[in-house]
């Protein structure tokens, strides 16, 4: 990384990030100069967090005497940059208040780091500049705006909020207040425009995810916060079943979501040489032998040589039922977690995009793969689940067989394997 070594007095060396041009931008003259608000939407990894570390310093040191704070969403974002900053600062800290987050600098300015989780913590505070990081991700956003915006009034304070979006909440009104309003701007930026992420880190990550994601994370443009999971359905959505005798050479796999509660146990048979779907069944037999019997049925017609399914409460002994009816069938039970369920949904996501597979035309398989949704969390990770209303066990099972078929698919996660 570049540096700069910014002098406070003769024998006294800070070094900080030396700001790349997107960045030098957005701080302009300085940013206590005009726009006072400044408003910057941009991918991931484009520098916001080095941003800050390297502004806040900076300013903190030329302005003596004058308070800085560095507002993220939560306790996790803070911590990393609070460590950076009492590393970066060391030399010219004459005071560190750990608990809270609080700096004292050898020009009497001090800059200070809090999440946003409680906006009551603006409470009778008065900063010269302030930097909030990914505002998309703090959970009341205006509420907390209305807390700090007093804080800036003594000294005429500067604000700057660095993030990637996510849905049209307040960050997205804050936008267009910058795209209109004296005194604000708003400042648009691509992943890319860090040039020290390279065009392949970028080409890697637009080839791992869904395209609508692709674009939210890493060229900064607004989506729905809400949104369909997957495109492109009714395209692949074009297949009738077929027996195992329609190609006995071809290898066989499955992807089964058990029935447990109230919803409906899903086989989804694909041809795995052709990746076509070749048959669906759908039943709400709950006792597990039921379920267990079916399975093997289907097992045997097609000579499955792989069935995943989703193990995640499911107990031992129904695995053992399942191994022990299935005996020449390789069985792999896989734990969906929210991130491997996330994982894997993205996977069949990016998959069904790109017609790397066909589906059989039914109803309600295709229903609920339209159905399906996505919502961000103010973790920064995407929940997906079915609307209520609506099943999800088409999209699980269907999930399971496409982690199955994909190539290099068993090195993501862990698998038990019984
Ligand atoms: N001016 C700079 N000089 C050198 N490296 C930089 C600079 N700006 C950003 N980087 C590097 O680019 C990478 C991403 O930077 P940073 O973490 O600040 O981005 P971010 O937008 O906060 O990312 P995230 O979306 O993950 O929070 C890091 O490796 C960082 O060191
Ligand atoms: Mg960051």
């Amino acid at each position: 990384m570049a540096n700069v070594a910014y002098g406070v007095q003769n024998d006294i060396t800070i070094r900080l990030p030396k700001l790349h041009d997107a960045q030098r931008e957005i701080v302009g003259e300085g940013l206590h100069t005009a726009p006072r608000y400044r408003i910057v939407l941009c991918g991931r990894r484009f520098g916001k967090t080095t941003l800050a570390l390297s502004e806040l310093p900076k300013q903190a040191l030329r302005n003596n005497g004058r308070s800085y704070a560095y507002l993220a969403p939560t306790y996790k974002y803070l911590t990393p940059v609070w460590d950076q900053l009492c590393r970066t600062l060391a030399p010219v800290v004459v005071r560190k208040l750990e608990n809270q987050h609080r700096l004292v600098l050898i020009n009497g300015s001090t800059i200070e780091c809090w999440s946003l989780d409680n906006e009551d913590a603006a409470r009778g505070r008065g900063y010269a500049g302030v930097i909030i990081d990914e505002p998309a991700l703090v959970k009341r956003l205006e509420d907390a705006w209305i807390a700090i915006r007093p804080t800036l009034s003594k000294d005429r304070g500067w604000i700057l909020f660095t993030g990637t979006p996510s849905g049209r909440g307040f960050f997205y009104e804050l936008y267009l207040r910058g795209l209109s309003e004296p005194n604000w701007r708003s400042y648009h930026y691509p992943t890319s425009a860090n040039p020290y992420i390279t065009p392949e880190e970028i080409e890697e990550a637009r080839l791992m995810m869904p395209e609508r994601l692709f674009r939210q994370e890493y060229l900064a443009e607004w989506i729905d916060d809400a949104g369909g999971v997957f495109r492109g359905v009714q395209k692949i959505s074009v297949l009738h079943p077929r027996p195992h005798s329609s190609a006995p050479d071809h290898r066989y796999i499955a992807g089964v979501d058990l029935a447990r509660k109230e919803d409906f146990t899903v086989v989804s048979v694909f041809d795995a040489d052709t990746r076509e779907q070749v048959y669906l069944e759908r039943f709400n037999q709950l006792s597990w032998n039921v379920q267990v019997g079916r399975l093997a049925r289907i097992a045997a017609d097609y000579q499955l040589e792989t069935i995943a399914y989703d193990a995640t409460g499911v107990g031992d002994a129904v695995g053992e039922l399942i191994s022990n009816q299935l005996l020449s069938t390789r069985v792999l039970p896989v734990l969906f977690s929210a991130n491997t369920k996330g994982e894997m949904l993205e996977n069949l996501a990016v998959a069904i995009e790109r017609g790397e597979l066909k589906l059989l035309d039914d109803v309600q398989q295709r229903t609920e793969l339209q159905a399906y949704q996505m919502d961000k969390l103010p973790s920064g990770r995407y929940r997906y689940s079915a609307p209520s209303g609506f099943y999800d066990d088409c999209v699980s099972a269907l999930a399971l067989a496409w982690h199955v078929m994909r190539p290099s698919s068993f090195h993501d996660f862990v698998i038990l394997e019984w």
